[in-house]
């Protein structure tokens, strides 16, 4: 195929990236996106292996074998498993950047190399690697692996500042001495795997968000940078327009957690011990039951549901929907309070609740629904914990201090339904549980919304 093809098919895959991108900003539209975002995937690829002279039958090949191990990623992976898939899916993309940019600078005659390509080589490897262990280190933090255990030790920025340092020094030397660069390459791609292990290691709490979005632009920066390295425009754009996201999403994820991204990566995680222990949190619990709840919305006139992860858990939105509709078709107005980080993916809630058909205009932002709170008479936690305890607040030693959380605590009464008294992904007892305005009712989050729903029918 001549270039000229081959740049008409990758500026075609460049509007396709683009107007996909579009498309997922909003639920009705997310659909089509991500399916505009595959096709330009493809032909970016397959424009690339013809443009390497690859054959017709080995790029199918290619393609059945990725398309399969995708399709059955896609199936089999549970929804509450897909923050977990995405951190591995930036980790195998930064690992690809150090893979291509290290054939790269093994494969050419470097003293032909400008010293541009050099040093977007050596910015693919350095990032990349980052991302890699990053990544690997978050997928584990997500998955609940034992192994991966917050590692906090003294002057621990200090060695991530060094470890940046020497990763920085091997870089120009990647860039300067053309004859060994390859050797100072592999040398810093090991100290950046290092640096990007004990960045994220000693992360957690209310700063994890942060990370996962930050890495994910960190994915699509190294792959820009190799496809400055390749000369290879797709990639550039496609790079950058996932660094770009990516970034925009670090921000929007720093405001909502009240962090600066320089307190999450080089500040220091709280010891939990800093936070009170949960026999001493959890004195005066109170349980219900779902007759009770229902006595209690019957005579509602504004109910507030507050989802959290515990309702992708238990794949509560469907029996959610049909709760609401029964409190609508009383005249009771239900709102739900949708805070920027409850789940484990950004905007995981908004997709949870799309996909049961919930009207979107009774989503309401954090903002939103905490200035009408004092207002609401029942507020309904749905397997939610960290995005609602108040010891965001109130303790500045917790690791959640300063998290803006949507303020339940404020309504009349509050229903929490989760199974037991078990913390959240901070790891810390919630006083909302032990609040004189606050009723527990234990189960799974479908199971709880679904008798509730009977008991307001027997009502
Ligand atoms: P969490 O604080 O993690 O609490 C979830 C609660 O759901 C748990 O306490 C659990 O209690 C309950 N639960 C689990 N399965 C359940 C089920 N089947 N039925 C009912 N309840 C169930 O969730 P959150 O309030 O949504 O906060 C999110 C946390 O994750 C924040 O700390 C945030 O920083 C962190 N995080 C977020 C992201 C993104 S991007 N959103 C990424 C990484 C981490 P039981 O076991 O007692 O049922």
């Amino acid at each position: 195929m001549t270039p000229v093809w081959i740049d008409l098919i990758y500026l075609l895959a460049a509007v396709l990236f683009i107007s996909g991108l579009k498309g997922l900003t909003k639920p009705r539209t997310a659909v089509r996106g991500n399916q505009l975002g595959a096709i330009a995937m493809l032909l970016a690829v397959i424009a690339t292996l013809l443009s390497q002279n690859f054959s017709i039958s080995l790029i199918l090949l290619g393609i059945v074998i990725g398309s399969g191990i995708g399709a059955v990623l896609a199936t089999r992976v549970q929804m509450t498993e897909m923050p977990e898939l995405v951190a591995l899916f930036n980790g195998l993309g930064g690992a690809a950047s150090v893979l291509v940019a290290g054939a790269f600078l093994v494969s050419v005659n470097r003293s032909l190399v400008a010293s541009s390509e050099m040093t977007a080589a050596a910015l693919s490897g350095l990032i990349g690697a980052v991302t890699f262990s990053g990544s690997f280190v978050a997928f584990g933090k997500l998955h609940g692996l034992k192994m991966i255990k917050d590692i906090r030790f003294n002057g621990q920025q200090m060695a991530n500042f060094g470890l940046m340092l020497i990763c920085l020094i091997l870089g120009l030397l990647v860039v300067m001495h053309s004859s060994w660069a390859s050797y100072y390459y592999w040398t810093m791609a090991i100290f950046a795997l290092t640096l990007g292990y004990l960045m994220v290691i000693s992360i957690g709490g209310a700063d994890m968000p942060v990370v996962i979005s930050l890495l994910n632009s960190f994915s699509g920066l190294a792959a820009a940078a190799t496809g400055f390295a390749l000369g290879n425009t797709v990639l550039i754009i496609a790079g950058s327009l996932v660094g770009a996201s990516g970034l925009i999403l670090t921000k929007i994820m720093c405001v909502a957690m009240n962090r600066s991204l320089g307190h999450v990566l080089f500040g220091v995680l709280q010891p939990s011990e800093a936070t009170a222990s949960a026999d001493e949190v959890y004195v005066n619990v109170k349980s219900t039951s779902a007759e009770e709840v229902a006595m209690l919305l019957e005579v509602a006139t504004k109910v507030a549901i507050i989802p959290g992860y515990g309702m992708a858990v238990a794949q509560a939105q469907h029996a959610v929907r049909d709760l609401t509709n029964q409190l609508l078709e009383r005249d009771i107005d239900v709102n739900f309070g949708i805070h920027p980080v409850a789940g484990r993916m950004p905007g995981h809630m908004n997709v949870l609740l799309a996909e049961a058909d919930i009207d979107y205009a009774r989503l309401k932002e954090m903002d939103d629904i905490n200035s009408e709170m004092d207002q609401v008479d029942i507020a309904i936690v749905l397997g939610a914990n960290d995005v609602v305890n108040p010891e965001a607040r109130t303790n500045p030693e917790s690791p959640i201090a300063g998290m803006p959380i949507i303020d339940v605590d404020k309504a009349r009464t509050v229903i929490v339904i989760k199974r037991s008294l078990s913390p959240g992904f901070a790891g810390i007892p919630n006083p909302l549980f032990s609040a004189d305005n606050t009723l527990m009712f234990y189960g799974d989050g479908k199971d709880a919304i679904q008798a509730i729903s009977k008991a307001l029918d027997e009502g």
